[in-house]
C-alpha cells in the first residue's frame, strides 16, 4: 500500500481538502471488483465515487476511493422507444446533450444536474417536474464480493423522492455498474415547473425545455467550478396535510407540493430563508443568497465548518417551524458513510 496521501480536491464539487490513502480510477467491471477485493483483503475502507457532487468529506478517509470511469452508450430501436444501455461512469449532463442531439427527447428537463449516470439512481436524481424514475428501465448492479451482475427493473429499484434500494439493501458491497434508460418515441413534455410553466404547449421543443432548465439553474445554482457546493444540502421535508395546513395559515405565501400520498412537500429553501439565513456563514462555510438550501464553501471551508453550519441552519429552521431538515449530502468519515442526521444533530 502508498504511504503517499492523495488530495480528494479534484473529486469532490465542495472542494474540500480532505485525502485519502490511495485513489483508483476503473474503467472496467473486472478493474472495480479487483481493486475493491484487494481493499476487502487488507481491511481497508473503500469508498465509490463518481464526481463527487453528492458528497461532504469530514475528514481525511483512511482508505482507497474508486472512481468510476466505467464508459459507453449503447442505443437500440423499438417500436415506441429509444432504449439505451449507458455505463455508469458517463457524465449525466453529456448524457442529456447526446440524446438531444440525437433526437432522443425525455431528459431534457434533467439537464445540467453533475455527477455520473451511475449515481443517478441511488438518490433517484430529479428536477423541473421529472426524476429518474420516470425514464429508467433498469439498473445492473455489481455484487463486488462475487463478482456477479444482476439486473433490477425500475420497478425493483424502488425509486422514491431522493431515494431508493441503492440506499438501503443495495448500498454496501454493492456497484452500480451501467443504467438502461427507456426514452417514448411519443413525447410528452413536462411543463409544470417554474419557468417551463410560460412554454407555450403547442409549439414547445426538447430543445426549448433544456435550454429553458439550464437558464433557471444556472440563476441560482452557484457552478461548482467556482464556488464549492453539492447542490441542495438537505431533501425537501415531506410532512402530513395537518403540519403544511397550519404552516399555510401562519405564512400563506409558504410553497407546498401536495403529494400522491396526502402528504406535503415544504420548500427547505424557503424555510431557511425565512429564519433570515440567507449569507449567513460559519468559518468559510455559507448558505447560498440566491438559493438558501444550498450551502456553499465560501472561503477554504473545511468539512468541521459546513457540519457546524448545518446544524445551526437545521436548529434554527426546527425552532421557528417544528420541521427537522434531514441532509440530502452523504456524510464521509476516515472509514465510510456516517448517519448524516446524527452528525448535525
Ligand atoms: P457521488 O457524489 O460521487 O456519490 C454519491 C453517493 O453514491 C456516494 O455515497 C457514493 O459512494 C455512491 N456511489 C457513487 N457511484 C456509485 C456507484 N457506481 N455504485 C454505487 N454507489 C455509488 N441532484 C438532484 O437530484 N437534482 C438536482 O437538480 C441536483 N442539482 C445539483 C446541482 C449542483 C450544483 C450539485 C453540485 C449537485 C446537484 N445534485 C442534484 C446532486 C448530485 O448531482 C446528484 O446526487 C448526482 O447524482 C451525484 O452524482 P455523483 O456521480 O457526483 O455521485
Ligand atoms: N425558495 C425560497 N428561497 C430560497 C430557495 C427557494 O423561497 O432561497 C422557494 C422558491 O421560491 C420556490 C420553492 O422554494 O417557491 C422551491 O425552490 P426551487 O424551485 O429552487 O427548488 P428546491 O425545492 O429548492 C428542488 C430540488 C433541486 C432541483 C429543484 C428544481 C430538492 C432537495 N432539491 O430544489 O435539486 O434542482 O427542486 O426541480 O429536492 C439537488 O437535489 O441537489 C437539487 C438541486
Amino acid at each position: 500500500m502508498s504511504s503517499q496521501l492523495h488530495s480528494l480536491k479534484p473529486f469532490n464539487t465542495f472542494n474540500l481538502d480532505a485525502s485519502a490513502e490511495q485513489v483508483v480510477v476503473v474503467e472496467t467491471v473486472a478493474e472495480l471488483t479487483a481493486v475493491w477485493q484487494n481493499s476487502q483483503h487488507q481491511q481497508q475502507p473503500v469508498l465509490l465515487l463518481g464526481e463527487g457532487s453528492n458528497i461532504l468529506f469530514l475528514e481525511d478517509f483512511q482508505g482507497t476511493v474508486i472512481v468510476n470511469h466505467l464508459k459507453g452508450i449503447r442505443v437500440e430501436e423499438s417500436e415506441s422507444a429509444w432504449h439505451l444501455h449507458v455505463g455508469a461512469g458517463e457524465n449525466w449532463h453529456m448524457l442529456v446533450q447526446y440524446s438531444l442531439k440525437n433526437g432522443f427527447s425525455g431528459l431534457e428537463n434533467l439537464a445540467m444536474i453533475p455527477g455520473c449516470v451511475g449515481s443517478a439512481p441511488i438518490q433517484n436524481i430529479g428536477a423541473y417536474g421529472v426524476e429518474l424514475k420516470n425514464v429508467c428501465e433498469y439498473v445492473d448492479v455489481l455484487d463486488l464480493a462475487s463478482g456477479e451482475t444482476q439486473r433490477l427493473s425500475a420497478e425493483q429499484c424502488q425509486f422514491g423522492y431522493r431515494d431508493s434500494i441503492f440506499k438501503h439493501q443495495y448500498q454496501a458491497g454493492y456497484a452500480i455498474v451501467a443504467v438502461g434508460l427507456l426514452l417514448k418515441k411519443q413525447w410528452l413534455p413536462v411543463m409544470t415547473y417554474g419557468d417551463l410553466i410560460k412554454l407555450d404547449p403547442a409549439t414547445v421543443s426538447p430543445q426549448q425545455i433544456f435550454d429553458s432548465v439550464c437558464q433557471m439553474r444556472s440563476s441560482k445554482l452557484p457552478d461548482p467550478k467556482v464556488t464549492g457546493n453539492a447542490g441542495s444540502f438537505f431533501k425537501n421535508p415531506v410532512v402530513d396535510a395537518e403540519m403544511a395546513q397550519s404552516l399555510r395559515e401562519n405564512y400563506p405565501d409558504a410553497p407546498l407540493y401536495p403529494q400522491a400520498d396526502g402528504k406535503v412537500k415544504l420548500a427547505a429553501g424557503w424555510l431557511i430563508e425565512r429564519c433570515d439565513l440567507k449569507g449567513f456563514s460559519v468559518g468559510g462555510a455559507a448558505v447560498h443568497r440566491q438559493q438558501a438550501l444550498v450551502l456553499i464553501n465560501q472561503n477554504q471551508a473545511t468539512g468541521s465548518d459546513i457540519v457546524a453550519l448545518a446544524h445551526e441552519v437545521r436548529q434554527r429552521v426546527g425552532s421557528k417551524f417544528n420541521v427537522w431538515l434531514e441532509p440530502e449530502v452523504r456524510f464521509i468519515g476516515a472509514r465510510g458513510e456516517k448517519d448524516a442526521v446524527g452528525v448535525i444533530a
